[in-house]
């Protein structure tokens, strides 16, 4: 009678309890099993290059205070990287220059069709600025060395009110809807239409036109100053 028991219960226990322990012991297994490794984040190929630490709308402009020009000046209207010491941006107008012991030398750029300019030493808003105003003739650059009478111009050459032109040299182009104008000129000319330039902070005013027609007001103008 307890043989029959046993038998009839290890029939009806033994399967499932067998069932059980099977169970168990594969959920043991599986649990053991090394973690499936983590999908790589999105990111880039290991190949590409770092992306840079910070990316600046500024990248095409050197900041200003930038120094040591490592490429020979070239006055042919291209802005090359390393040709000035030093560069500031005054919206869609931008002034570089170098200097030294004699002579400065300066690169205008101004998202234009027209003239640009820039004006030393301005007293109240252009009067007595020494400007240099860059356009193009014909296709080719011209410069014009000039001296503001009253404070809305005129501004006529220093050679028509009997000074002298003190632009050693020049040129210029315009290239992708932007003029560029560059020259060369002695920081004192020695001429009284001129402004003496000195080391350190010198103010500027700057300008630029729509058209070539130099004697055509401005359509954007500013102040600032560059630091010799
Ligand atoms: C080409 C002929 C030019 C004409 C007819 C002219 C005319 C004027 C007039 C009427 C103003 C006062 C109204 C305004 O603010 O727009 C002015 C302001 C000014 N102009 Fe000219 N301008 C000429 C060229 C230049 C040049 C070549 C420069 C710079 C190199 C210049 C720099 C300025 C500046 C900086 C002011 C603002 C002054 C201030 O508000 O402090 N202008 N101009």
């Amino acid at each position: 009678m307890a043989t029959a028991f046993i038998r009839l219960g290890s029939r009806s226990i033994v399967m499932p309890v067998f069932i059980s322990i099977l169970l168990i012991f594969l959920t043991f297994l599986l649990s053991c099993q090394p973690a499936t490794p983590a999908a790589p984040p999105a990111q880039l190929p290991a190949s590409s290059p770092a992306a840079p630490a910070q990316s600046t709308p500024q990248e095409s402009q050197p900041a200003a205070g930038t120094s040591g020009s490592s490429a020979a000046w070239v006055p042919d209207g291209t802005i090359t990287q390393g040709e000035y010491q030093k560069s500031k941006s005054f919206g869609d107008y931008e002034i570089n220059w170098s200097a030294d012991n004699e002579f400065v030398y300066i690169g205008m750029k101004a998202k234009t069709d027209g003239w640009v300019a820039m004006g030393f030493g301005a007293e109240q808003f252009m009067k007595n600025a020494d400007i240099v105003e860059g356009y193009l003739s014909d296709g080719k650059a011209a410069i014009a060395d000039m001296f503001s009478t009253g404070e809305f111009g005129p501004h006529p050459a220093d050679v028509q009110q009997g000074g002298t032109d003190d632009i050693l040299q020049f040129g210029g182009k315009r290239e992708n809807g932007a003029t560029v104008i560059e020259f060369k000129r002695k920081l004192d000319t020695g001429d009284k239409f001129d402004k003496p330039l000195v080391k350190g902070a010198n103010k500027i005013i700057w300008s630029f036109g729509a058209d070539d027609q130099p004697t055509n007001k401005h359509v954007t103008r500013g102040s600032g100053e560059i630091d010799l």
